[in-house]
């Protein structure tokens, strides 16, 4: 675990460095006197072997991390796989989606092949791919724009590469706001704008599962002709439940998740 921990400062010291608002939640909530458990953290990649989930999934499994689940997320054409530690209940699992790149236009498809080919092999045989950043050299604006009319998911993955694309507090180890709707409303008191893509809570207890997110924070970011503002991370508020057997749930629900990928669309311009 002590090689995870490692592994989860330096994802979170990129994650916050990259998602100020983040770090202004995480605050406020310590301030509150609760301490912050991290439900998931959750990494991007494109469907290609030599990027696979399995490829990035190598530090964690190194780490004593087993796979528990796989997904299918059919409207956003993801799949997905889910990683836990056993021996230590509060150790956040870790969820890693791949787009399908197959689904999508001739474009999206060749930009993403041609961006796979410019990973250097050092970076690729490596098992810090997980926390390489942007593998692929400074992006195009117009190729990014492109990308974001057909995959919110792919632009983003083409500007920041691999890092966490968000971390997600464990609402059942909060005190004061162990429910959902408490805390959603506590954000929104405190100028937080959530993520009301499908209802601002995704799921229901039925589902074991209740998931929120704040909308993503703007970030600028050096393109080749220049510097522009957009949107970076969400963070992520996760309540579970416990099954009949009296288990808490551990698993992820397609349905709902396809709401929480939203969450890095750009804010309504006001
Ligand atoms: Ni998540």
């Amino acid at each position: 675990m002590i090689k995870a921990q490692k592994l989860f400062d330096q994802l979170w010291h990129d994650y916050i460095s990259q998602n100020p608002e983040a770090k202004r939640v995480y605050d406020l909530l310590v301030s509150e006197g609760e301490t912050v458990v991290n439900d998931h953290i959750a990494f991007r990649t494109f469907d290609d072997p030599r990027i696979s989930i399995d490829i990035l999934a190598k530090p964690f499994i190194d780490a004593g991390y087993e796979y528990k689940g796989d997904y299918v997320f059919e409207e956003k054409k993801l799949v997905a796989k889910h990683y836990e530690y056993k021996p230590f209940r509060d150790a956040p699992r870790i969820f890693i989606s791949a787009l399908q790149p197959k689904y999508f236009s001739p474009f999206l498809q060749t930009s993403v092949a041609e961006l796979i080919d410019r990973i250097p092999e050092k970076i690729l045989d490596a098992s810090s791919l997980i926390h390489a950043g942007n593998v692929w050299g400074t992006p195009e604006y117009d190729t990014y724009l492109k990308l974001k009319e057909e995959s919110e998911y792919a632009a983003w993955l083409y500007v920041y590469g691999f890092r966490a694309n968000h971390f997600t507090v464990s609402i059942n180890a909060l005190k004061k706001y162990n429910d959902i709707y408490v805390l959603n409303q506590f954000l929104k008191d405190q100028g937080f704008v959530l993520n009301a893509s499908g209802g601002e809570v995704k799921g229901t207890p039925e589902e074991l599962l209740e998931q929120s997110s704040t909308k993503a924070g703007k970030l600028d970011v050096q393109f080749k002709k220049g510097v522009f503002n957009i949107p970076s991370c969400y963070y992520e508020f996760a309540r579970r439940y416990p099954d009949q057997t009296g288990k808490l749930y551990g698993g992820f629900i397609a349905k709902s998740a396809d709401k929480i990928f939203e969450s890095t669309d750009n804010l309504p311009e006001n």
